[in-house]
């Protein structure tokens, strides 16, 4: 039995088994009335026009979703990480010169105070950092501080009643220059919002401790750091340290705010370490993972292709930590011999201390405390193993205008194979076509589009070969906002998710990118990235809104499904979580004009309610900001799906993502 309800109003029913030859030609003659009624009244709601046709069978799987089909992907960029997620507050705590042109550390000198400040290139706490700031005082006392003030990344974003553990490494020569004070003070007030004293000791280099506990004040970012003393002397600092709380509470964590909304997405992976933060603009930049583990005094740092340095605070470990946070597997990306600025390792005796590097890099990932690597990372704190099942080797190799992928890929992975045989292994060569020694198991394929170019694309699967490698989409964005997707990215972004949904059983996993952007100006390098955040807060993009929904709301299997009559812009998806018996249908509505739909649902009896999520804005241009960040969300209502035949009307410009039960 089926019943059609046009407008809530109960308008026809009928019982299959009451079907006669008899009653045939009325049967038909009462379809075709229902359905130019169904049209008439879909086509009142929708201002005229014709209501498409889109059938759904939910008893029919016609493909299986991937479980791991929505992941995460971030590098250093747009300070994401130093400036961003790593829980350093410090802007340049090591005092390195390169670092954007010119530290930020400046010279405190209050009242009467005399006092300079140099590098000194001769004198550090350890190997790496064989340097300090070597701050000279001629004259000082009580009220006439001199010290040096550091402005945080755009500010210190500051929350009431909280602690903030801080640690520098000092030297001293003669203990009259008393105790070094730290003081947390607004930018516009002068008012100090927390302080602590650290007493240094005349010797040798030793590392200090300090903690800022914060009172009852106003959450802000316009505050700026000092570290003074109130007597004649010379101290010499290094890796000057304040972090603010951290998820989980980790050691050398990450920001809770930003973890938070990475939960929310319903990730199943992360890609590390990059991009081309793997890669490195030379081979002497790319990310040495070896230099990236251990104290952190240990970690000289590196320069990143995205123009500035990188501290390394958040490194190989750090990376994992944060997967184990998220309960995430790592997809880890080995360096594989190419570099951005375009020069190449080349394959054979060259190659191989890349390649060792690489398979230790695994067993510092996989291996358990008896083998080298996996002792090491034991002593560095992690003595648990993390899981893995997926290798990349390299970045956008596709790039390297030497073709000397294949060779290197197939080095890397004979010796990837022979040693951990249980991993698949991807390559990046962006066509899956390589004519390689060693087949690669996934491609990792790269799109960033326009709005227009993004929905064009949409069936560019559909009838792709399914016997060579699985896809990873390990990049993808739609890109015309900044420095957050708008509203019209986030239309491309579901209309390319819905393709990524009905491939699933080819694209095995996809990240969107870059995924982090610190907004102040001057801290981003790449526009339109996926989440926004200064030193105190995080909003979330439309596109992030539209991520979150369709991973949230995945299912298992895509139903067999047809459409007819739809508007060129207008896309759909619809897979079925099939224990709990729910269709998720996403609709997206690109277009100007509603888009009314006729759907039989089959295999959806009698009367259900659906939660329907809307996101929907008044032009691609809208978009969300630090200053609005809630002007697009997402809202929830719900909608009587009648039984097996439900109309509806998609509003123009919207994206829907539709829970059935059945
Ligand atoms: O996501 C930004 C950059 O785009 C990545 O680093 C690189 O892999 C791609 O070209």
């Amino acid at each position: 039995m089926f019943h059609i309800r046009i407008g809530g109003e109960l308008i026809g029913k009928s019982n299959s088994n009451t079907e006669s030859p008899s009653t045939g030609t009325l049967l038909l003659c009462f379809v075709f009335l229902i359905t130019a009624a169904v049209n008439s009244s879909v086509m009142a709601q929708s201002g005229g026009e014709a209501a498409a046709k889109l059938n759904i069978n939910v008893t029919r799987i016609v493909s299986p979703i991937s479980p791991t089909l929505y992941g995460l992907m971030t590098e250093e960029i747009n300070h994401s990480y130093d400036g961003g997620l790593y829980a350093e507050m410090i802007q340049n705590r090591a005092f390195h010169a390169d670092w954007e042109g010119t530290p930020p550390w400046d010279l405190v000198r209050r009242g009467n105070a005399v006092a300079s400040k140099s590098l000194d290139t001769s004198n550090g706490p350890s190997k790496p950092l064989s340097y300090s700031m070597k701050l000279t005082v001629a004259a000082a006392s009580d009220g006439n501080e001199a010290g040096l003030t550091n402005p945080g990344f755009w500010g210190f974003g500051l929350r009431p009643n909280t602690t903030y553990l801080g640690s520098l490494y000092a030297r001293v020569e003669d203990s009259a220059i008393g105790p070094i004070t730290v003081r947390m003070i607004g930018n516009a007030t002068g008012v100090v919002e927390a302080q602590a004293q650290v007493a240094v000791q005349p010797g040798p280099w030793a590392r200090y401790e300090y903690k800022l506990t914060t009172g009852a004040i106003a959450p802000s970012i316009a505050n700026h750091l000092e570290f003074t003393v109130s007597h004649p002397g010379t101290v010499w600092l290094q890796l000057v340290l304040l972090m603010q709380p951290t998820f989980n509470n980790r050691r050398n964590g990450n920001r809770i705010d930003l973890m938070n909304r990475m939960a929310a997405m319903h990730p199943k992976f992360l890609r590390l370490p990059g991009g081309n933060y793997l890669e490195g603009m030379t081979v002497e930049d790319r990310f040495d993972w070896k230099k990236t583990i251990g104290p952190l005094v240990d970690r000289p740092g590196h320069q990143g292709p995205w123009f500035y340095w990188s501290t390394d605070g958040l490194g190989l470990l750090e990376f994992l930590e944060w997967c184990e946070d998220l309960n995430v597997e790592p997809v880890l990306a080995v360096y594989a011999g190419y570099s951005l600025g375009g020069s190449h390792v080349a394959a054979g005796k060259d190659l191989e201390p890349y390649v060792q590097s690489a398979l230790d890099e695994v067993e510092y990932v996989t291996g358990d405390t008896s083998t080298q690597w996996g002792a090491e990372r034991a002593r560095d704190g992690h003595p648990a193993p993390f899981p893995l099942h997926y290798i990349e080797i390299g970045n956008e190799d596709y790039l390297d205008k030497s073709n000397s992928y294949p060779a290197r890929y197939a080095q890397f992975a004979e010796a990837l194979h022979k040693r951990y045989p249980q991993y698949k292994l991807i390559a990046t060569d962006g066509n899956s076509e390589y004519e390689t020694r060693v087949h690669p198991d996934i491609s990792d394929e790269h799109y960033y589009k326009s709005p227009a170019d993004m929905m064009d694309l949409v069936h560019h699967y559909d009838k792709a070969s399914r016997s060579g490698p699985k896809i990873f989409v390990g990049e993808w964005a739609t890109r015309s906002g900044s420095p957050t997707p708008n509203f019209g990215d986030a239309l491309g972004d579901a209309a390319w998710m819905t393709s990524m949904e009905r491939n699933s059983d080819l694209i095995i996993m996809a990240s969107y990118a870059p995924l982090l952007v610190n907004v102040s100006p001057g801290a981003m390098q790449w526009p339109t990235d996926l989440i926004g955040f200064d030193a105190g807060t995080t909003y979330a993009s439309p596109s992030y809104w539209a991520q979150s929904l369709f991973a949230a709301h995945l299912g298992d299997g895509t139903a067999q499904s047809s459409i007819s009559g739809a508007n060129q812009r207008f896309f759909y998806s619809a897979t079925v979580s099939a224990k709990e018996k729910v269709l998720h249908l996403k609709l997206v509505n690109a277009s100007s004009i509603d888009q009314p739909l006729s759907l039989t649902l089959t295999g959806i009896d009698g009367a259900h309610t659906a939660t329907v999520i809307s996101l929907h804005a008044a032009t691609f241009e809208a978009t969300n900001s630090i200053n609005e960040p809630e002007a697009i969300h997402p809202t929830q209502a719900t909608a009587s799906v009648p039984g097996s035949h439900w109309v509806h009307a998609a509003p123009a410009l919207s994206i829907e993502v539709i829970d059935i039960p059945f």
